[in-house]
């Protein structure tokens, strides 16, 4: 299908008071596509996120997935749909094995919680599920370490692997190489465009790293003041000079990569 859009965006808008953090954003996102999200401190990324993942709700707008308006249904509701979003922040279990981390996730996927907690162990189908995620990100030989223990990246790339668990269709990258040493920043680029490969997710990212930004997205939305300023390829947007002005004076050091 020429069009087969798996997200459409229609004048979405989120008011905090006075401040309209999402000012009327349009956007169609093409199945099977990674389009980065960048803009400036306070853009409006990571609110666009939270009203795409049902953690907030929009004041105006509507939210089509899979044709189907999303806007503020509860977020496992979305989740449930297909939407699944990494955090800024690490959101794993450090007490448990990594292993377990994503058997946790996968088993509340195939909704067996219940089970889950009677059992000494998972099952042998959620164990199978999670031992290919973590050979999938490469932290098979990590699984049986406790999650506190192992390294900032590899931490990130379990978050990414519990994300995977919920069999997203879209998944929302906030930051995903936030923090990481270059070394992590390449490991993680090369898993997402691992993922991108298997054609089975449609990547939206914010990321503050440009060359992430253009290694991994076929197009990329600027975002300021929470309106929509470009939407274009990364070429188009590297060269926009209204993109420049957007980052006052700061596009130079970081669209120059
Ligand atoms: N929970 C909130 N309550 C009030 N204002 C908020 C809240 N979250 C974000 N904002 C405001 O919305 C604007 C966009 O913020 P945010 O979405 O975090 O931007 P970004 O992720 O691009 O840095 C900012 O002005 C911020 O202060
Ligand atoms: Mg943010």
């Amino acid at each position: 299908m020429a069009d087969d859009f798996i997200l459409q965006v229609r004048g979405l808008s989120k008011r905090f008071g006075g401040n309209l953090a999402v000012a009327g954003v349009d956007l169609d996102v093409r199945r099977g596509e990674t389009l980065a999200i960048i803009g400036p401190n306070g853009a409006g990324k990571t609110t666009f996120y939270n009203l795409l993942s049902g953690r907030m709700l929009p004041t105006q707008g509507q939210i089509l997935f899979n044709g189907k308006d999303i806007a503020g249904l509860p977020p496992h509701v979305i989740s449930r749909l297909g939407v699944s979003r990494s955090f800024q922040i690490n959101n794993i279990f450090t007490e448990m094995s990594v292993r377990e981390n994503v058997e946790v996730a996968v088993t509340a996927r195939r909704g067996e919680g219940r089970r889950w907690a009677n059992r000494a162990g998972a099952n042998p189908p959620v164990r199978q599920e999670a031992a290919q995620l973590l050979e999938q990100l490469s932290l098979s030989h990590l699984a049986e370490q406790r999650a506190g223990t192992i390294s900032y990246g590899d931490k990130r790339l379990v978050e990414i692997a519990v994300v995977l668990a919920t069999q997203p269709q879209l998944v929302l990258l906030d930051e995903p190489t936030a923090g990481m040493t270059p070394d992590e920043t390449g490991r993680v680029v090369e898993l997402v465009q691992g993922l991108m490969r298997t054609g089975r997710y449609t990547f939206l990212i914010t990321e503050h790293d440009m060359r992430v930004v253009f290694d991994l997205a076929s197009r990329i939305l600027v975002l300021h003041h929470g309106a929509s300023l470009i939407l274009d390829a990364p070429a188009v947007v590297r060269a926009d000079p209204r993109v420049r002005e957007a980052y006052l004076g700061h596009a130079d050091a970081e669209l120059g990569a």
